[in-house]
C-alpha cells in the first residue's frame, strides 16, 4: 500500500519534478526582468513624449530624434537578453540543486522502507507477551548461550527463558542451511520467496489457533536463515521423556493418568481436523510432541508446521517423507499424502505406548518376531492372551478391562486400509465411552 504511493520509475518521476522546478524557478526569476522591461519602456516612453514636447518649439528634425531612440533601445534590449540569460542560469542551477536534495528524500525514503521490509519483526499471537522489545534479548549476539537447553529436535534445539514479568518460555530456534544467495538462481530466490510466505502464512493459521490440548504459538520470528518460534513453556516436558522417568523409576504415571492423555491428544486432533478451517492435519503426532502441563493435561505441540518446516519435523534423512519412524502410516510411503487418517494411524500407535509403556523405538521390538510395535500389538491383540500387550507396571491395578478396550481402539486406528480407520470424532467417542 505504501509502495503503490511511490512512482514506479523513480528516475522518470525526478526527470518531471526537476524539469517543474526549471520552469517555475525559471519563471520566478523572469519576474524581476519584466519588471525591467516594463521600466525601460515607461522610460522610453517619457524621453519620447518629452521631445515631442519640445518638437512644438524645437527646429531639430524628427528624424534625429527618432535615431536617437532607437539607439537606446537597442542597448536596453541586449541587457535584457544578457539579464535573461544570467537568470535562466542561476533558475537552472537552483533547479538542478532542488532536484538533487528531492532525490535524495526519495532514496532516504525508499531505504527505509526497503530496510523495514527486509527486517520483518516478531509477530505476537498472544497478550501473554506484551511486546515485541520483550523478545529483543533473543536477537542479541549470543542471545541464546546463557539460555538453557530443555530439548533437541529434528530441526534444532528448544531454550527455556524467562521474561521480565516472570512467564516462562519455550523457545525454538529452526536453522535453514541455506545456500549463498549469490549462489541463488533467479528461480531459485523466486521459489525461496515463495516458500518463506507459505510458511508465514501456516505459522500465522497456527498462532491463532487456541484450544485446551494444544500448545499456543505465543510469537514468531522469521529471518531467512531461521526463525524462532516462542510457545508456553510446559512444565513436565514431553510424553516421550515422562516414559523414560517412569521406567527408570522415577517418576509414575498411572493409568487414569494415561488415559486422561490419551482423551486430550484425540480431543486436540478432533479440533484440527474437524472444528478448524481449513482441516490441519498434523503430521508428526508422537509422545514427543505431545507435552503434559501442571495438571497432566496434554497439549499438541508442533501441530500444522510438519508442511511448512519439514526439517524441523522429520527425523527421516528422505527429503521426500515427513513424520518419525514408527509413527508413520504405511500408505505414507506409497503415496507421500498425508490424510487425515495418517494422524489417525499415528495416535493409534500412541495409545499403544501408553498402554504397553514401550516406545517404538525401544530395543525390546529387536527380540520380536514383528520388530514393529503395531505389528507386535495386532498379534497380541488377536492372540489368546492380549493381557501380555499392557504395561506389567500397570497389569492387575484394576483397569485391565479399560486397558484392552483402549488397545483395541489403538487396532482399529492402525488398520492397514486407512478407510477402515475411524475418523478423529469416532476414535474421541470410542474412548470416551470406556467406563472407569
Ligand atoms: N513448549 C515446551 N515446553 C517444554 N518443553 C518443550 C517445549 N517444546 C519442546 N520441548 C522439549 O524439547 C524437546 C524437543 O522439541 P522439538 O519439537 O524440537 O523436537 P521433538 O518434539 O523431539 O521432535 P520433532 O522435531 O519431531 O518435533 C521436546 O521433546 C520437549 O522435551
Ligand atoms: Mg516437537
Amino acid at each position: 500500500m505504501q509502495m503503490s504511493l511511490l512512482p514506479h520509475k523513480p528516475h522518470i518521476f525526478l526527470l518531471c519534478i526537476f524539469t517543474i522546478s526549471l520552469l517555475v524557478q525559471s519563471r520566478l526569476t523572469l519576474h524581476p526582468s519584466d519588471h525591467n522591461t516594463h521600466l525601460h519602456i515607461n522610460k522610453d516612453f517619457h524621453v519620447q513624449r518629452a521631445l515631442e514636447k519640445d518638437n512644438e518649439t524645437d527646429i531639430t528634425p524628427k528624424r534625429y530624434i527618432f535615431a536617437e531612440n532607437s539607439q537606446g533601445r537597442n542597448e536596453s534590449y541586449r541587457k535584457k537578453v544578457v539579464d535573461w540569460i544570467l537568470e535562466f542560469l542561476a533558475g537552472m542551477l537552483s533547479g538542478s540543486g532542488s532536484g538533487l536534495i528531492f532525490s535524495l528524500l526519495i532514496k532516504l525514503i525508499m531505504f527505509v522502507i526497503r530496510g523495514r521490509k527486509k527486517s520483518p519483526s516478531w509477530k505476537i499471537y498472544s497478550t501473554v507477551i506484551k511486546k515485541p522489545e520483550d523478545l529483543a534479548f533473543l536477537e542479541k549476539e549470543n542471545g541464546l548461550a546463557s539460555l538453557n537447553i530443555i530439548g533437541r529436535g529434528g530441526g534444532g534445539e528448544v531454550y527455556k527463558a524467562v521474561l521480565s514479568n516472570g512467564k516462562e518460555i519455550a523457545v525454538k530456534k529452526i536453522n535453514h542451511y541455506l545456500r549463498d544467495s549469490e549462489e541463488l538462481g533467479e528461480e531459485d530466490s523466486k521459489f525461496l520467496n515463495k516458500k518463506m510466505r507459505q510458511i508465514k502464512s501456516e505459522i500465522q493459521t497456527v498462532g491463532k489457533i487456541k484450544h485446551r490440548n494444544l500448545l499456543p504459538l505465543l510469537a514468531h520470528l522469521s529471518r531467512p536463515s531461521y526463525h524462532y518460534l516462542v510457545y508456553e513453556y510446559i512444565k513436565n516436558g514431553s510424553l516421550q521423556d515422562y516414559l523414560q522417568y517412569v521406567k527408570e523409576g522415577e517418576r509414575e504415571l498411572d493409568w487414569l493418568a494415561r488415559y486422561k492423555i490419551a482423551l486430550g491428544v484425540v480431543a486436540g486432533l478432533e479440533y484440527l481436523h474437524m472444528n478448524h478451517t481449513p482441516c490441519i492435519i498434523h503430521r508428526d503426532l508422537t509422545p514427543a510432541n505431545i507435552l503434559l502441563d501442571d495438571e497432566m493435561e496434554a497439549r499438541l505441540a508442533d501441530f500444522g508446521l510438519a508442511r511448512a518446516i519439514p526439517d524441523a519435523n522429520s527425523h527421516i534423512t528422505s527429503s521426500n517423507v515427513a513424520g518419525t519412524v514408527g509413527y508413520i502410516a504405511p500408505e505414507y510411503y506409497q503415496t507421500f499424502k498425508f490424510t487425515d487418517k495418517c494422524d489417525i494411524y499415528s495416535f493409534g500407535v500412541v495409545l499403544g505406548v501408553l498402554v504397553s509403556g514401550k516406545l517404538p523405538s525401544d530395543d525390546f521390538f529387536q527380540d520380536t518376531n514383528e520388530m514393529i510395535l503395531v505389528d507386535w500389538m495386532r498379534n497380541l491383540m488377536a492372540s489368546e492372551d492380549p493381557r501380555r500387550a499392557i504395561d506389567p507396571k500397570m497389569l492387575g491395578n484394576g483397569h485391565d478391562e479399560q486397558m484392552l478396550l483402549v488397545l483395541k481402539v489403538a487396532c482399529f486406528c492402525t488398520a492397514e486400509n486407512p478407510k477402515e480407520r475411524p475418523n478423529s470424532r469416532d476414535a474421541r467417542t470410542l474412548l470416551s465411552q470406556i467406563k472407569h
